[in-house]
Parts: C-alpha cells; sequence; structure tokens
C-alpha cells in the first residue's frame, strides 16, 4: 500500500558535541542525508533537513572534568567547531539547533510531563552506588576498579576498554569513585521508567510486518530486540548535566540523554518555524526520515517511536536507513583513540575538495556492510574516476568547444546510429537513479551518474573530433553538440552528490537555470549558446599528499601505544641463592651469520675466555648480523645446551623486549675481558 506524501521530514542523528566530527559520521549520516534531501529540493518536494548537537549526557562532563572547564564549556567549543565543518562541507540542514537550547530544554521538559500526567511512566526505585565524598551518585561511567574478567585495572562501570566486556557497576572488583576516589556505597534511588514490554505489541506489527521494507540491517536488529522480548527503560538519571526531571520529588535527576535527544528534531523545527512546526510532526501526511548509524537504530525504531506513540499526538517514522560501521584502515574509528579523520582537519589540508571526500564516502558507502577508508583508495578514486573519468570528459568537451567555435555551442548534423546509441544511454537515467535513491541506495545511484560520465569519455574518444576536424568539420560539430549535452546531464545528475562541482560545472557551461526534470534530455543547451570559461573540474591528488595522511595516522598509533604501554608486573621473588646459581657472562661476538631457512635467528660465534662458543638467538629481525660483531654481549654460560635448527646453542643472549615487542642487545658501557662476569 504505496502512501501519498505531502511533504518530508528529514533528520540525521544530532552528534555529540564533545568532539568534532568524522568521516565515520559523515559516512554513516550526514553525507546519505544531504544527497536524499538535496535530491528530493531538486524535485520541488516540500522537505525540511533537521540537524544539530547532542549536548547532554554523561561523556560530555567527564570531557569537562578532565579539561578543568564546565560542560557548557565543552559543548560551546564543539558545537561551533561541528556546525562551521558541516557548513563548509555543504551539509545543507534547514537549522542546526542544539539541546542546550531554551526552546529544546522546554519541548523536552513537556514532553516528559505529558507522559507522566497520562500515566506513561512507571516509577521504581533501585540501589546505585552514591558517593558520600562527593554527594552525588554515580553514572556507571565514574565508577572504576578492577575487571572482573581480565583483571585490568581501571575499568568502567559499563565497560572494560582493555578486553571490551560490558559490565555493569556491581560487578568491578574494588569500585571507587572517579570523582573523589572514595569507595562508593550502595543507596536507593528512584526513578522514571518508560515501559517498552507495553508498546511490544504494536511495535512487533508496526515493524516486522508494516515495514517489511526497510534495510535488512535495520529490519534485523529491530527483530531481534523485539524477539528477545522489551523490558521498561529508565528515562531519568541521577547526574547534575541535563534537563531537570520536570515533577515533585526529582532534585538532582535530569532526563536521560537518549530520552532528550530524539526530542531536539522537534524542538529545532520548532525553533525554525514557530509557528508552522507541527505540520512536519503530527500530519499523517508527512513523511519522517531518519538517517543513523547502526548504534542508534533501537533508540529511533523502538524508544523514540514508544515516546511518540505514547505521546500521542505524533507522527511515526516511514524509514529509518541506517548505516553500517565505516573504518579507518583496517581499524575501528575512534574518538578517544584519535584513530580517525576529522572533518574539519579534512576541510584544512583539502581545502575547496569537499567534492572528493563526499565522493568517495558515498562510492564507500557502508550500507549494507562495514566498509574502511584507505587514504590509497581516496586518491585512486580521486585520480582514476573524478580526475580521468568525470573531468577528463567535461574537460575535453570544454576545451573543443572553445579551441574550434570559441565557447559556442554548434549546430548539431545528421546523427549517426553510434550517437544515436550513445543518447539513448542517457534517456533512462533519470529513472533508473531516482528508483536507487527513492530506495536509499545511494552508492548505486552515484555509479549510474558516473556511469554518464563514462559513457561520454568513451564517446569522445571513440569519436576523436581532434582528427576527424581535418576530414569532416560538419560531423565535428555533431560530435561536440552532442558531448556538451553530456555534460550538461552531468552536472544536473551529480547536482545531489556531488554539488560544489555541479556548481562550478555549471558556471563553465553558463547554465544557470535548470531542473532535475531535464535529466535525460539531449537538448540541454541550444545551438548558439555562449559558454562559460573552462577550467579543471578536478585535480590529480599527488603521492606526497597521501603519504603525509598516512603517516599522521602512523604517528597516532605510535603515540597510542606508548600511552598504553605499562610494564609487567614483577613477578614473585626469587630466593637470593637461586640467582647465584645463574652464571651472567660477557662475550666478544667474534663471528655473527644468519640461520638459513630461520628468519628469527642469528648464529653466533662468542669469545668466553675460555674455549669460545656458539649460542644461537632469536634477534635476526632487529639486527644485521655485521653490525654485531665485535660488540660485547652479555650470555647465560650455564644453560644446557639446546639444539636449534640443527645448531647446538651454548647458552642464552640476553636482550631487552620493548613495548612493541622489539628487541635490543644488552651490551657493556665500558669494553671487558671477554668471560666477565656479571654480578
Ligand atoms: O550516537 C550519537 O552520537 C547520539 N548523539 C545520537 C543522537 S540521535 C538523536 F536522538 F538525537
Ligand atoms: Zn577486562
Amino acid at each position: 500500500m504505496e502512501k501519498k506524501f505531502k511533504r518530508t521530514t528529514v533528520t540525521s542523528a544530532l552528534p555529540y558535541a564533545n568532539g568534532p566530527v568524522h568521516i565515520g559520521h559523515l559516512a554513516g549520516v550526514y553525507v546519505p542525508a544531504d544527497i536524499y534531501v538535496r535530491y528530493l529540493r531538486l524535485k520541488k518536494e516540500d522537505v525540511l533537513f533537521i540537524g544539530g548537537s547532542d549536548e547532554h549526557g554523561v561523556p560530555i562532563t567527564i570531557r569537562a572534568r578532565k579539561e578543568g572547564i564546565t560542560p557548557q564549556d565543552v559543548v560551546d567549543r564543539y558545537h561551533k567547531l561541528i556546525k562551521d565543518s558541516f557548513e563548509e562541507f555543504g551539509i545543507s540542514f534547514d537549522v542546526y539547533g542544539r539541546t542546550t537550547s531554551k526552546v529544546h530544554g522546554e519541548t523536552a521538559s513537556d514532553f516528559f510531563r505529558t507522559l507522566y500526567d497520562k500515566g506513561e511512566f512507571v516509577e521504581k526505585t533501585s540501589m546505585q552506588y552514591y558517593d558520600e565524598e562527593a554527594r552525588t551518585f554515580l553514572a556507571d561511567r565514574y565508577i572504576t576498579g578492577e575487571c572482573p574478567y581480565c583483571h585490568a585495572e581501571g575499568a568502567y562501570g559499563d565497560q572494560c576498554e582493555k578486553c571490551g566486556s560490558s559490565l555493569s557497576p556491581t560487578e568491578l572488583i574494588n569500585p571507587k569513585s572517579a570523582i573523589s576516589g572514595s569507595k562508593p556505597v550502595m543507596r536507593e534511588t528512584k526513578h522514571w521508567y518508560l515501559p517498552l514490554d507495553k508498546h511490544e505489541a504494536w511495535l512487533r506489527q508496526w515493524i516486522l510486518e508494516d515495514h517489511k521494507e526497510w534495510r535488512n540491517n535495520v529490519y534485523g536488529q529491530c527483530k531481534s530486540w523485539l524477539d528477545a522480548g522489551l523490558h521498561p527503560r529508565a528515562v531519568s538519571r541521577d547526574l547534575d548535566w541535563g534537563i531537570p526531571v520536570p515533577v515533585e520529588g526529582a532534585e538532582g535527576k535530569v532526563l536521560y540523554v537518549w530520552f532528550d535527544a530524539p526530542i531536539g528534531y522537534i524542538s529545532n523545527t520548532k525553533e525554525l518555524l514557530p509557528d508552522s512546526w507541527e505540520k512536519w510532526w503530527k500530519d499523517p501526511e508527512t513523511r519522517l526520515v531518519h538517517f543513523i548509524g547502526k548504534d542508534n537504530i533501537v533508540f529511533h525504531c523502538i524508544v523514540f517511536p514508544a515516546m511518540l506513540k505514547a505521546e500521542g499526538s505524533y507522527i511515526l517514522p516511514d524509514n529509518v536507513p541506517a548505516n553500517e560501521f565505516l573504518n579507518l584502515e583496517g581499524d575501528k574509528i575512534s574518538t578517544s583513540r584519535n584513530w580517525a579523520v576529522w572533518l574539519h582537519e579534512y576541510l584544512r589540508d583539502f581545502p575547496g575538495k569537499q567534492d572528493v571526500l563526499r565522493y568517495v564516502l558515498t562510492a564507500n558507502a557502508p550500507e549494507t556492510k562495514d566498509n574502511d577508508f584507505t587514504w590509497k583508495d581516496f586518491q585512486a578514486r580521486n585520480n582514476n574516476e573524478l580526475v580521468a573519468v568525470y573531468g577528463n570528459f567535461v574537460n575535453r568537451a570544454l576545451q573543443l568547444t572553445q579551441k574550434y567555435y570559441e565557447g559556442i555551442v554548434p549546430e548539431c548534423g545528421e546523427l549517426t546510429d553510434y550517437d544515436r546509441q550513445t543518447l539513448d544511454e542517457f534517456k533512462d537515467v533519470k529513472a533508473k537513479v531516482e528508483e536507487l535513491l527513492d530506495n536509499f541506495k545511494f552508492r548505486d545511484a552515484q555509479k549510474e551518474a558516473m556511469n554518464l560520465a563514462r559513457i561520454g569519455n568513451k564517446y569522445i574518444a571513440d569519436c576523436e573530433p581532434w582528427k576527424v576536424v581535418k576530414t569532416d568539420p560538419e560531423r565535428v560539430k555533431t560530435i561536440i553538440y552532442i558531448s556538451l549535452q553530456l555534460t550538461a546531464n552531468l552536472a544536473i545528475a551529480f547536482e545531489p552528490f556531488l554539488p560544489f562541482s555541479s556548481k562550478k560545472l555549471r558556471g563553465m557551461l553558463n547554465m544557470e537555470n535548470f531542473e532535475w526534470n531535464q535529466l535525460g534530455r539531449t537538448d540541454l543547451l541550444a545551438a548558439g549558446h555562449q559558454l562559460g570559461k573552462p577550467e579543471l573540474l578536478f585535480e590529480k591528488i599527488e603521492d606526497d599528499v597521501i603519504e603525509a595522511q598516512v603517516q599522521k595516522l602512523l604517528d597516532t598509533k605510535k603515540a597510542n601505544e606508548e600511552a598504553n604501554y605499562k610494564a609487567k608486573p614483577i613477578r614473585e621473588n626469587i630466593a637470593f641463592e637461586d640467582f647465584e646459581k645463574l652464571d651472567i657472562r660477557v662475550g666478544t661476538v667474534l663471528e655473527c651469520t644468519k640461520v638459513p631457512k630461520a628468519d628469527k635467528l642469528l648464529c653466533f660465534k662468542i669469545a668466553d675466555g675460555l674455549e669460545n662458543r656458539t649460542i644461537v638467538s632469536g634477534i635476526a629481525k632487529y639486527y644485521k648480523p655485521e653490525d654485531l660483531v665485535g660488540k660485547q654481549v652479555c650470555f647465560i654460560a650455564n644453560l644446557p645446551p639446546r639444539k636449534l635448527k640443527g645448531i647446538e646453542s651454548q647458552g642464552m643472549i640476553l636482550s631487552a623486549m620493548d613495548y612493541d615487542g622489539s628487541l635490543s642487545v644488552t651490551t657493556v658501557e665500558r669494553e671487558v675481558k671477554p668471560g666477565s662476569e656479571v654480578c
């Protein structure tokens, strides 16, 4: 049952204002959402694109505490950074609000109050950790202790970052408050819960029966939540940062961030349209679409719809096209490990190249599975697709028009079969791109647009107007006429995906007015039309630029490894007599060679002051054998001989193992006689 809608409200997940936005956010949420709204606008549909910062929640308070500033300072800083970089990147929000705004505070508070008055919550008391010194209940992240699984120190009350286990604060061994360092005590606290169990039946029908068209990953995640059975979820927290719970007896309690954040979509709409916001949220002829990442599915498909339904006057989402994750150079993107390509840094390092990143992120969009971003792929897609296919075709068409006809569109002569065949390939592109975009298949839709450029490139390469001009100048007019129509089509087709380049291209074509509906037509530029000045649409990205970005990531990796390094705990004490049993000596390396067929082993001939000896040591990865000859090394002299790769090793050379596993051989600070004891 296809429903006819009058307008579309598009939301994109509100990013937490405790760090900048990175390519994972862009690929997962903002680029596809932006393509979608640009497409709807081009089709002249009524659409509203809502964005904003999510400014509550515990991580923001932790960041503030760490930096010795207020949570408000934190969100002010990042809200501005995020908003400005989205704008520069061309994410075309109609409004970009924030959840610390007055309108949002009132809207979220009223929403809670309505549900409270309707009896839609249940009140429950539970036991929770409380810090008596700081006089505050402790959020899970504010409790640290020993992980019950891997026994690492410093695990959080919700997760151990060392072994990745999900935890509850009561599982921690020796819990400590991260605020005062004191031992927390258990105290009773009251909270309001949204009884999701009561909503289960209609949610099952609504998602599993009525929305079978949702993406597999979204549908599948919802199904597994529903099949596992829903439980009441607390919508309040004991915290001093957030929107106060607007009922009596709720001092010191705020709305849970996941309760207020989605209401932010509504309040940001209100902020923009104080008098007409309701039609975007309450009219059944409005279609609501949420763009999110996969970690937000349960909140947008189950919790928020339950809140909207409980309130009673709102529409529910029609679709939630959630994406999977984008990894970076094979590793999960992580804000805390600084493993990311940050949007504001990209804009600084690649000025004017917004569309290159938009293109790559869409070409590689994690629509059905997690994908990987690599700088090599970024470079290849720019150089081999944007420059070599799209840019090359456009440049040839425009330069030739300039050269032969002073930039004026020539008359079209008689068409050959090949001309007709080429034009035919363009005719159904509009229907194809629309079908894909209507179904949120951005990757394939962009491929279709690129395919036009490929057709164009092939056409001009096959027709070789630069040769034909010498024999049949009339024919060249037709070739150029067709090439220019294809170019104009490209400007339209790429408009939702690469808006900066389309604008530039339209400038070069002197094509101010255009309509999405013209896509596929072959008479977009009339004969006699004067084109603008041709310029390069894209530029090659050189190796050194890419290498610099890769190096930046390698530096990050190294810094992380260093920051994470902790010496191993000291082993149990041993008896002094046991130590005395070890005979450690200094020897001089007389010969050192690689052991054949063993990439780790070196074979040493060592002068030990007696009869000399052979020792095999596993340090081949870290030394060139010739560099060790003449060095004095320490070795254990009284181990029983061992055969390694057929060689009898008479002792063990001592090496220090660095945190990354690399080995450094121990030597003496001043030369001593071979065979000297180490004591
Ligand atoms: O996961 C996140 O980054 C959340 N800040 C998304 C919130 S989406 C909406 F509910 F506001
Ligand atoms: Zn652990």
